[in-house]
C-alpha cells in the first residue's frame, strides 16, 4: 500500500498533554489520522495519512440514519526497553472484518488493516505516553457515505484510524467499579447485533447507563434479552467471576456478547498462570448466591480501554452485593499484573504473536 502523508508543517503540530497522570480517556486526539475510501468500482484506494480534521458528510449518509457503522479499539504501548508493542492486532483485524460482514460492508484486507496501525503510529510516536497503566489507543473505524434514504446496504464507505493517549478507562482507576444490573433492558438480543463491535450496540445501552450513573454505578451488567437470567457483559467490557480464588467463569459466547481479545487473552493467561478456567452460562441468580455464600471471592472486567477492572459490588432489584468488601483481589491482580508485563515488555510474551513490535515505514517503503 502506498501511503500519500499530508505533512503539517512543524509549527502547527498541536501541544502535547502536560501530564500523562491525567490523561482520563480519549481527552485528546493526535495531530493526524489515516483515511481510505471504498467505492464498488475501485475497491479500497487513496489510503493518506492527514491532519485530523472534521469528515464533511452529507446530510443524507447513510450511516447518519441508519447506523452502518463498525469499529475496533487496540492499544500501543511504550514498553520498559523504549520499543513500541502492538497487542494482539491481528485479533482486531479479524473482528473488524466479522463485522463488517455482519453489518453488509466491504472486507477490509487484514494486511492494509495491520499496515494503516504501523503507518500512523510510527507517524505519532511522540504522542505514546509510557508510564505504566497509559497508551496510545487507536480507534479504527468504517461507515457508510452512500447519499439516500432508501433502507439498504451502502455502495461507498470511508474507513479511518485516530489516535488517543489514554490513562484509565474509569476514573476509579485500577479499584473497584460498582455495576447496575439491568433487570429491564437488553444490550442485545439472539440474532443481533450483538457480537459485532457496532455503534448501535453503544446506543442501545446508553439509557440503562444513565440510569446506573444514576444509582452510583459506572456501568451497566447486561442479562440476555429473552429471559433477563443470564450474565452476557458490560458493553465497554466482558466479565469474569472468580470462584475459590482458582476458577475463573465467564459467559460463554453465544452470539449476543463481544468477543473481547482482552476476554480472550485472560482465559489463556489465566490458564498458563494455573487457574481453572471455563466458559459457560452463568446467571445472575448464581452469582448473587456465589457473592452471598463467599463461594464468589472476586469479580473483575476485561475490556481493551479497561484493561482489567476490579468490579466491587453489584446492584440488583435494589440491593447491593459487596465483592471481597470492595477490595482488588489477589486473583484480578496477579492477572493485571502479568498482563501488563507482557504489554510493557517486562517478561517475554507467554504465546507467539501477542506483542507486535511497531514497524516504520522504512520496512514497508511508505511515502512518509
Ligand atoms: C475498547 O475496549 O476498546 C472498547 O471499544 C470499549 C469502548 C467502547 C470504550
Amino acid at each position: 500500500m502506498r501511503i500519500k502523508f499530508q505533512q503539517l508543517p512543524e509549527q502547527n503540530l498541536k501541544p502535547l498533554f502536560e501530564d500523562s497522570n491525567t490523561l482520563g480517556f480519549c481527552k485528546y486526539f493526535t495531530d493526524y489520522m489515516f483515511t481510505m475510501n471504498y467505492t464498488e468500482e475501485d475497491g479500497w484506494h487513496s489510503p493518506t495519512i492527514k491532519p485530523f480534521t472534521s469528515f464533511e458528510v452529507a446530510p443524507s449518509s447513510l450511516v447518519l440514519h441508519y447506523a452502518q457503522e463498525i469499529f475496533e479499539g487496540l492499544k500501543a504501548f511504550k514498553g520498559v526497553d523504549g520499543k513500541i508493542r502492538l497487542f494482539r492486532p491481528d485479533m482486531n483485524a479479524k473482528r473488524f472484518n466479522r463485522s463488517a460482514e455482519r453489518l453488509c460492508m466491504p472486507n477490509f484486507l487484514e494486511n492494509d488493516f495491520l499496515e494503516s496501525i504501523h503507518a500512523l503510529v510510527y507517524t505519532e510516536q511522540r504522542w505514546i505516553p509510557s508510564n505504566k497503566g497509559t497508551a496510545l489507543y487507536i480507534r479504527p473505524f468504517m461507515f457508510a457515505t452512500d447519499e439516500t434514504l432508501g433502507v439498504r446496504a451502502s455502495s461507498a464507505y470511508t474507513y479511518c484510524l485516530i489516535l488517543s493517549p489514554v490513562g484509565p478507562y474509569y476514573q476509579e482507576g485500577f479499584n473497584p467499579v460498582s455495576l447496575f444490573v439491568s433487570s429491564d433492558f437488553t444490550r442485545a438480543g439472539k440474532g443481533g447485533l450483538g457480537e459485532a463491535k457496532t455503534g448501535a450496540n453503544y446506543a442501545a445501552s446508553l439509557l440503562a447507563g444513565k440510569m446506573a450513573r444514576q444509582q452510583g454505578c459506572a456501568q451497566v451488567l447486561w442479562l440476555d434479552g429473552a429471559e433477563h437470567r443470564f450474565i452476557e457483559e458490560v458493553g465497554a467490557m466482558n466479565i469474569f467471576f472468580v470462584f475459590d480464588e482458582k476458577t475463573l467463569v465467564t459467559p460463554v459466547l453465544n452470539g449476543s456478547i463481544l468477543p473481547g481479545v482482552t476476554r480472550d487473552s485472560v482465559l489463556k493467561l489465566g490458564e498458563s498462570l494455573g487457574y481453572k478456567v471455563v466458559e459457560r452460562q452463568i446467571s445472575i441468580d448464581e452469582v448473587i448466591g456465589g457473592i452471598t455464600t463467599g463461594s464468589i471471592t472476586e469479580v473483575f472486567g476485561t475490556g481493551t480501554a479497561a484493561s482489567i477492572s476490579p468490579v466491587g459490588s453489584l446492584k440488583y432489584l435494589d440491593a447491593d452485593y459487596i465483592v471481597n468488601s470492595r477490595k482488588v483481589g489477589p486473583v484480578s491482580q496477579n492477572l493485571y499484573d502479568n498482563l501488563l508485563k507482557i504489554q510493557y515488555g517486562e517478561i517475554p510474551e507467554p504465546f507467539p504473536g501477542w506483542t507486535v513490535e511497531l514497524e516504520g515505514p522504512e520496512d514497508k517503503a511508505l511515502s512518509i
